[in-house]
């Protein structure tokens, strides 16, 4: 059969310089064109280009790669196969492997900078060198989300050299673990020189459910844009016909027409259609005219189907059986697997992969030194494997898998998705122990690279097929598959896969895998809620455990009982448990596991008291961690004592602890690391009062927080937000964020299994948002609702940080001084007793308005200033503000007019600083009852015109420290230090450390601490 002359034409296969002809799609070449001058200009963008296949997507998609390249990008396509739906990152590494090869080993380190182990595991066909140490491990979450940060980290420096365009082809066909990665580094290319395009044939997601899940995440957010393409016009086909075969639209508009009814449009269809009219000679070049286009005499098959097909009746049988072989391998391949599959000799082989490529069924391009062929459009490969038969396609893929094997040899392992994919696809009955050993190589390789979603899909599918066969799955197959499914937060599932492991356990008798097993299955009922269950659990475990003599299984289960004890309450038992697991520790001297036990007793004090405990055992974690170089443990302790020091009011603490849990999160590359910091941050700035930054933090950990799916945190991160846009006066930003909080903590449905680390803060948000908007019961309810919860579970330290202080004032502004003076009290019993400073501060003011309440102004005058000043030597600034309106109250009923204004200017000052809107108006309300004229609106000038860390660094200055001694004490370099300090100099408008001194003591700023 003679090549159809299509090909000499400006159309044919794209090879690489050649533009391919694209008629009727200017509109989507115009936006994609623009996409790539905002990417050209470090504004990335990410696309999805969708529509039914054939329709053209891969067609446009390589036009604008070519403009792409020419404009200087690098270029990285990847195909996803359905062969490769489970293996991990498959379309990533498609795309970017060949790129990187050609990347020096040197500068491929360079830009990795640090984050070599994460890309190794992504990619192991990279050539770099890794040291078994650095490899990845630890909280499995955390360990993900470094991979995906590393990751793109990683290409935001590639792109920083050459802009990038990365084509990611057939999604609908991609694993889970690369749909993640598109979904979260689509998030943060906003600011590089990267363009992504995503295409898939699935525009209404009938499909796969990870695929819709990532695009329409993407798109509600405005990460990412659709461009859906429909079928070309009547006119686009005329258009195509004459630009292919130099044809007159007045021969041609007939045939076009009619061929746009049949096909519908679709240019595959339309492709194909007319490819088969060549081949039989309907169409015709005569005397260099092509003629035939007599509409009445054209047979032309009615289904894309039939059009294929047509095409490949043509073929040769030799042609036709490596077709067929092709489409059952299913991805691209090389020479020598089409030889091995085929069992073809060397020129038989030859001459069939010509013929296909004349045909246009197969196309060929060089890739890593090897010759890769694929089909020349998904829709043969798939035609080819329907027409099959089922029988006849599982025979293939048995016979596939064999000669894979073979060829693979002691590398067969690394292709175990692959030889699996097959395996389980062949005959059944002989091949299931290969599918099973394969599945299992498989599903451990992508748990190993926390594809949690690919490795249950292959465990449990070599679970099922070990059980089909009747054979007895070893018990190991069932834990791996737990611990997979109790990662993917599927706990049910987790826990049937462990009572079953349990029960081969128990019947062998082996103790130490009785222990480990239930306090596994503890942990996934602690997870989903269960308590009882759990505790029960650790119990078997711990029974276990003594049998077993291992000393360091009951510690670690005796840790995990005291976690779950703590969340019930029971706190003296659960120290209990702690103090033995030490005990255990210190008799072993294993400093590792001592760190955990001092960090579980920093936690245990941190929310029941007393601070000072938690301080102790805090800096025995830290110690110890450090010692035993477990970084991630030395973390957490850090965290934990800057949230005590946050939760006490104690700010140099938070500030020292925060730059170190930080500058670990750094060396450990972890974005969930400083995420977690990050809100702890964001409560420590809305104390000192640098609401700007606070907002700013918060907006942009809100967007990491949803980028990793962290359903604990990302509630709570809201709420913090949310009160810092209530205090601003921003009511509709506030109440989105409270609201959205409330949602995703599942606060208003009782009978789900609820999280107290975010229920109780969703219930702090919807109160305070009552609060705000002067629905006082509607706060109270809410914010006593909260506060049984927050009891229930012992987690007092939330109620006083902030569900009493809400409470409380809400009640007076309700004028129930009854229930005021009741929480007062309790807030003031239970600061005492777990040493909080600003519980204290808060009970005070809520003692000193119950008395201006009840008239007793003189009494009420001392304790509100009382209050103001402690609540300032926090600093909590904000709120003292709010107390000294309180007091400007009471002196102004005192007759102390004068006393009244400066307090209220004071105030006034504050709240400019900080934008709080609504209580500026208040202010300035009061001022002028008072008769007195409101400063002005603009920020503030003078002193009140400084940060709170600028305040902070005049209090040192007038403590006589030098800038090395200020840096020490907060944290920051001498020079920062220094910076800061002719910043205030200037905005001041002093000249030396004497005169900044004099000036803030005239201004009161060194009262509160002294
Ligand atoms: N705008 C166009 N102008 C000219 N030819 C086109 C156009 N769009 C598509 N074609 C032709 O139609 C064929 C099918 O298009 P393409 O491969 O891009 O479809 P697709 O949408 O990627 O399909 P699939 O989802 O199956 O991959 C192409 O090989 C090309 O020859
Ligand atoms: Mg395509």
């Amino acid at each position: 059969m003679a090549r159809p002359p299509l090909k000499l034409r400006s159309r044919g296969t794209q090879t690489e310089h050649s533009a391919p002809l694209v008629v009727g799609r200017s509109a989507e070449l115009a936006t994609l064109g623009a996409a790539l001058t905002d990417a050209d200009e470090s504004r990335g963008r990410t696309l999805f280009v969708v529509g039914e296949s054939g329709i053209g997507k891969s067609h446009l998609v390589s036009a604008i790669a070519e403009q792409a390249a020419q404009r200087g990008f690098t270029v990285a396509v990847g195909r996803a196969y359905p062969v490769e739906t489970g293996i991990p990152y498959a379309v990533f590494s498609d795309a970017l492997l060949p790129v990187l090869r050609d990347v020096e080993p040197s500068l491929l380190t360079l830009l990795t900078r640090g984050g070599t182990a994460e890309l190794a595991q992504l990619f192991p066909a990279l050539p770099i060198e890794v040291k078994a140490s650095t490899a990845a491990r630890g909280d499995p979450a955390e360990v993900k989300s470094r991979l995906l940060w590393n990751f793109s980290q990683f290409l935001s420096r590639f792109a920083a050299r050459r802009p990038l365009l990365v084509i990611l082809e057939n999604l609908q066909w991609a694993d889970s673990a690369s749909l993640e990665m598109l979904h979260f580094v689509a998030r943060q290319i906003a600011a590089d020189r990267v363009m992504l395009i995503g295409t898939h044939n699935d525009p209404d997601h009938r499909g796969s459910a990870a695929l819709r899940a990532a695009e329409q995440s993407l798109r509600n957010v405005a990460s990412a844009q659709r461009i859906r393409l429909g079928p070309l016009s009547v006119e686009s086909v005329v258009e195509l016909f004459a630009r292919m075969f130099d044809a007159d639209a007045a021969d041609t508009s007939a045939f076009a027409e009619r061929l746009h009814r049949w096909t519908g449009g679709n240019p595959f269809f339309i492709d194909e259609a007319i490819k088969s009219l060549v081949e039989s000679g309907q169409l015709r070049e005569v005397g260099g005219k092509w003629v035939g286009w007599d509409v009445d005499e054209l047979r032309v098959p009615s289904t894309i189907r039939e059009a294929v097909l047509a095409r490949l009746a043509e073929l040769s049988a030799r042609a036709r059986r490596l077709a067929d072989i092709a489409a059952v391998l299913g991805s691209r391949a090389t020479h020598e697997e089409l030889a091995i599959t085929s069992g073809m000799g060397h020129d038989e082989l030859i001459e069939a992969i010509d013929e296909l490529r004349g045909a246009d069924v197969l196309t060929e391009r060089a890739e890593a030194g090897d010759i890769v062929y694929d089909f020349s459009h998904p829709l043969l490969q798939e035609t080819l494997y329907a027409e099959l038969g089922l029988a006849r396609t599982r025979t293939l893929h048995g016979e596939i898998a064999q000669a894979l094997e073979e060829l693979y040899g002691p590398r067969a392992m690394a292709h175990a998705g692959e030889l699996a994919f097959h395996y389980a696809r062949g005959d059944a009955r002989r091949l299931a122990s290969k599918a099973v050993q394969y599945l299992r190589a498989a599903g451990k390789d992508a748990s190993a690279k926390h594809a949690n979603r690919e490795a249950a899909d292959y465990l449990s599918a070599a679970l099922a097929i070990a059980e089909e066969e009747g054979g007895d799955p070893s018990a190991e197959l069932a834990t791996d598959l737990a611990r997979v499914r109790q990662r993917l937060g599927d706990y049910p599932a987790a826990l049937a896969l462990w009572r079953r492991a349990l029960d081969v356990a128990t019947n062998s008798g082996d103790a130490s895998r009785i222990a480990s097993i239930a306090r596994s299955i503890g942990l996934a009922e602690y997870w989903s809620g269960s308590f009882v269950d759990a505790l029960a659990h650790y119990d078997a475990a711990l029974d276990a455990a003594t049998r077993a003599g291992d000393g360091q299984l009951e510690a670690r289960v005796r840790i995990a009982k005291a976690s779950c004890l703590q969340a019930i309450g029971r706190t003296a038992e659960s120290r209990v448990e702690i103090e033995r697991a030490l005990a255990i520790a210190s008799a072993l001297g294993d400093d590792g596991l001592l760190a955990r036990v001092h960090r579980a007793l920093v936690l245990l004090y941190v929310w029941s008291g007393p601070a000072e405990k938690a301080r102790e055992h805090g800096r025995r974690a830290i110690a110890l961690a450090e010692a035993s170089g477990q970084r991630s443990a030395a973390w957490s302790a850090h965290w934990a004592l800057a949230m005590l020091g946050g939760l006490t009011g104690e700010s140099d603490d938070v500030r020292r602890h925060l730059a170190d849990a930080n500058r670990i999160a750094d060396e450990l590359r972890s974005p969930l690391y400083r995420v977690w910091t990050a809100e702890v941050e964001i409560e420590y700035f809305a104390g000192i009062g640098e609401w700007d930054q606070g907002v700013a933090l918060a907006e942009r950990t809100i967007e990491m927080a949803r980028a990793l799916g962290q359903r604990t945190l990302l509630p709570r991160l809201l709420v913090w937000a949310g009160l810092l846009y209530l205090g601003r006066g921003d009511l509709e930003r506030g109440k989105a964020c409270v609201n959205e909080a409330w949602e995703l903590s599942a606060a208003s449905d009782p009978t789900s299994a609820r999280d107290v680390f975010s229920v109780v803060p969703a219930h702090i948000g919807r109160a305070a948002f009552h609060l705000a908007m002067g629905q006082y019961a509607d706060s109270i309810r809410v914010g006593e609702h909260g506060l049984r919860i927050a009891d229930r579970s012992g987690h007092v330290v939330w109620a006083i940080h902030r569900l009493m202080p809400i409470i409380a004032e809400a009640s007076l502004w309700a004028n129930d001084l009854d229930r005021a003076r009741s929480i007062g009290e309790r807030m003031r019993r239970q600061s005492e007793a777990l040493g909080q400073r600003l519980g204290l501060a808060w009970a005070d003011a809520c003692d000193a308005l119950i008395e201006l309440f009840n008239g007793h102004t003189e009494r009420a005058v001392s304790l509100l200033r009382g209050a103001a000043e402690a609540l300032e030597a926090i600093p909590f600034v904000a709120d003292a503000a709010r107390v000294r309106r309180q007091l400007a109250r009471a002196l102004a009923e005192t007759g102390d007019r004068d006393g009244a204004t400066r307090e209220l200017r004071r105030a006034h000052e504050v709240f400019v600083h900080l934008g709080a809107e609504r209580e500026l108006d208040a202010t300035r309300e009061q001022l002028r009852e008072l008769g007195a004229r409101p400063p002005t609106r603009s920020t503030a000038q003078g002193i009140a015109g400084l940060t709170g860390r600028e305040v902070e660094i005049v209090r040192l200055v007038a403590a006589r420290r030098s800038n090395k001694e200020i840096g020490a004490a907060l944290g920051i370099s001498a020079r920062t230090a220094s910076t800061h300090l002719s910043n205030i100099f200037a905005k001041l408008g002093v000249e030396s450390r004497g005169e900044l001194a004099d000036r803030a003591r005239e201004a009161g700023l060194l009262e509160p601490s002294s």
